[in-house]
């Protein structure tokens, strides 16, 4: 959740640490710090906020020195205040941390007892004064770290400088992602290679459990039980792309706006448009081997797997246990191996979706995952990689990442289809062709903004809003009710339309929108009672439906936005872009912060 970085460089490293601070703020942004040090002598700057803040803190006071470290946070211990922002420091050394030290109370009250003051409520700063406690010991850096790690619980991704060192970084990993970055004569440190992408593409991710010892020249990797290992090196891939939001107003914006194009590269990745066709060698899984499929993840990632539920049920007649990987993984649900388990994460590093995989690893099921970061953590411990071609998304609030899941999704349930044998080749290739019109259809919805945007004039006046849906509609109706509370901090809940009136009615009066994602399918006729249900009350309703949908809704609507007739198998990824553009302009009227929304962070790294 915390972005972390690190350098032991040659030119002055504070507005390079500035720099690659700003490209890891997605991962948090309520303080942010930086420490360097000059002639071997330590010295921070740290706000409390935005990054914006930090900044004008270094030109009022600069840092000099080639050699830092810096850090963006999402706070989990302690308020998120300037004494509380990293790099935490003794006079020794000072430390960046990406996770939770778990037993951090435990180990403060022990270094207290031997005379350790702490300065911040931190969990970081336990860290911090047990490195320091292990060189008054007259410990090397090195050895500190080698005895210091082993007493750490919870996840951690460490960069640590010390006083007097000018020629070394030392950076750690447990359950948080570090990677290393080498350039000339320059080395970095840093929580994901967006953060290197200008200083280097040459990178090693370290395992679960390294921890490595930079110099300018030299990066020496440690395993777990602190034995020197060989970790390859890679060149990065999608960082070229980064992160400037070319005419539009927010990330989140633009992103919607790709979604045409990286659904279409995504598609194109997992079928052949040509001969209508899953391509096989991107779906190395026989699924007709296969009794049930497992499928954990979370938020956004979770809806998109609630609709692959439905489209691997109804495609290929193959069961899904679907759950919220936060309680998958303490459920203890009973597996058989003969079920393959996917896991769904943009980010790749989600802790409690990766929590899950291990789970699924130590009851010896095969373990796939669809991921947008190829390197990530989840990625690298599957032993099937589906990849979304979303390319790097910056908006806090998932959207693209979202439309390229289902993309996967859809493709994976036509080729378990073909495998199973519950569709011959002529199902699968209309399947393929109307997913082949995906990019098309998106493109043509995107130009119903300006009647989208006048709605959300409306939709900024309320607390409360519904959304309803049935069948894959349903997890797209939780889906947008979660992006519009992220982004615009309206109440809103996602409900299946036929459980309305088992609750949820009670709420609606005229104070309360609807918004009912109903294209007109089979089951369009049953959600058409639901609306009138909800008009008979006063309720006002915004419609997203067809042309067939809007001619048979007998209902007064406080609008109908009208899209495409399109194939079922495809309306949740064009419905999708509604959704989210009510969210987004919502949230542009209301003044939030669109792509930094409060109290939120991309990348969720602790539980
Ligand atoms: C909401 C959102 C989150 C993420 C969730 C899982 O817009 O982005 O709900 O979907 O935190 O993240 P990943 O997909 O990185 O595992």
């Amino acid at each position: 959740m915390c972005g972390i970085i690190g350098i032991v460089g040659v030119r002055p490293v504070a507005p390079l640490l500035v720099d690659a601070l700003k490209r890891l703020e997605y991962r948090g942004y309520d303080s942010a710090g930086v420490a360097t040090l000059e002639d071997g002598a330590l010295d921070r700057r740290r706000a409390e906020g935005k990054l914006v803040n930090l900044e004008k803190r270094l030109i009022a006071e600069p840092l000099e020195g080639t050699i830092g470290i810096g850090h963006t946070r999402w706070a989990t211990h302690g308020a998120p205040t300037e004494r509380n922002a990293h790099p935490h420091a003794t006079e020794k050394l000072a430390v960046v941390h990406n996770g939770i030290i778990e037993n951090f109370a435990e180990l403060r009250s022990a270094l207290e007892a031997d005379g350790y003051l702490f300065q911040t409520d931190t969990d970081t700063e336990a860290v911090a004064q047990l490195l320091t406690r292990e060189l008054d010991r007259g410990r090397t850096p090195v050895e500190a770290v080698r005895e210091s790690l082993p007493l750490l619980r919870g996840a951690f991704a460490l960069a640590i400088l010390f006083t007097g060192e000018d020629d070394l970084l030392i950076g750690a990993r447990r359950g948080s992602p570090l990677a290393i970055g080498y350039g000339d004569g320059e080395m970095f440190l840093g929580s994901d290679a967006i953060a290197l992408a200008p200083f280097t593409d040459t990178v090693t991710y370290l395992d679960d459990g390294d921890w490595a010892v930079l110099t300018r020249n030299s990066a020496t990797i440690y395993d777990e039980k602190g034995t020197v290992v060989s970790r390859a090196i890679q060149k990065s891939t999608g960082t070229a792309l980064l992160v400037n939001k070319g005419n539009h107003r927010h990330f989140m914006e633009k992103e919607i706006h790709e979604q045409p194009e990286v659904i279409s590269h995504t598609l194109a990745h997992y079928l052949d448009f040509t001969s209508g066709k899953t391509r096989a060698e991107s779906v190395p899984v026989d699924f007709s081997k296969i009794d049930r499929l497992a499928i954990s993840a979370c938020g956004t990632a979770f809806y998109a797997a609630s609709i692959g539920k439905y489209w691997f049920e109804q495609i290929a007649r193959l069961p899904v246990d679907l759950d919220i990987a936060s309680e998958f993984r303490y459920r203890e649900m009973p597996l058989s191996k003969d079920s393959l388990a996917l896991f769904v994460s943009q980010s790749g590093e989600t802790a409690d979706t990766l929590a899950s995989l291990r789970y699924c690893r130590s009851q010896g099921l095969n373990i796939s995952s669809i991921v947008n970061v190829k390197e990530s953590t989840i990625a690298r411990e599957s032993n099937v990689v589906f990849p979304t071609l979303a390319g790097p998304e910056i908006g806090v609030a998932s959207t693209k990442a979202f439309t390229c899941q289902l993309s996967v999704l859809a493709s994976l349930a036509i080729a378990a289809g073909k495998d199973r044998g519950t569709i011959d080749a002529g199902e699968e290739q209309r399947l393929v062709r109307h997913l082949s019109e995906v990019p098309r259809f998106a493109n043509e919805v995107l130009h119903l903004s300006p009647q989208i945007e006048a709605v959300c004039r409306e939709l900024m006046q309320v607390k409360h809003v519904l959304y309803l849906g049935r069948g894959t509609s349903f997890p797209l109706a939780m889906e947008g009710a979660l992006k519009l509370k992220e982004i615009s901090y309206i109440h809103a809940e996602g409900y299946a339309a036929g459980e309305l009136k088992h609750g949820p009615i009670a709420l609606i009066d005229e104070t309360m929108p609807v918004i009912v994602i109903a294209p007109h399918d089979r089951l369009y006729e049953k959600t058409v009672s639901n609306m009138q249900e909800v008009a008979a009350r006063g309720g006002r309703i915004i419609l997203i439906t067809d042309a067939k949908g809007a001619a048979d809704a007998n209902v007064k609507t406080l609008d109908t936005i009208v899209l495409p007739d399109m194939p079922e198998i495809i309306a949740p990824l064009i419905y999708a872009l509604p959704v989210q553009m009510l969210a987004y302009y919502t949230a542009v009227f209301m003044g939030t912060d669109v792509d930094q929304p409060r109290n939120l962070a991309k990348s969720v790294t602790v539980e």
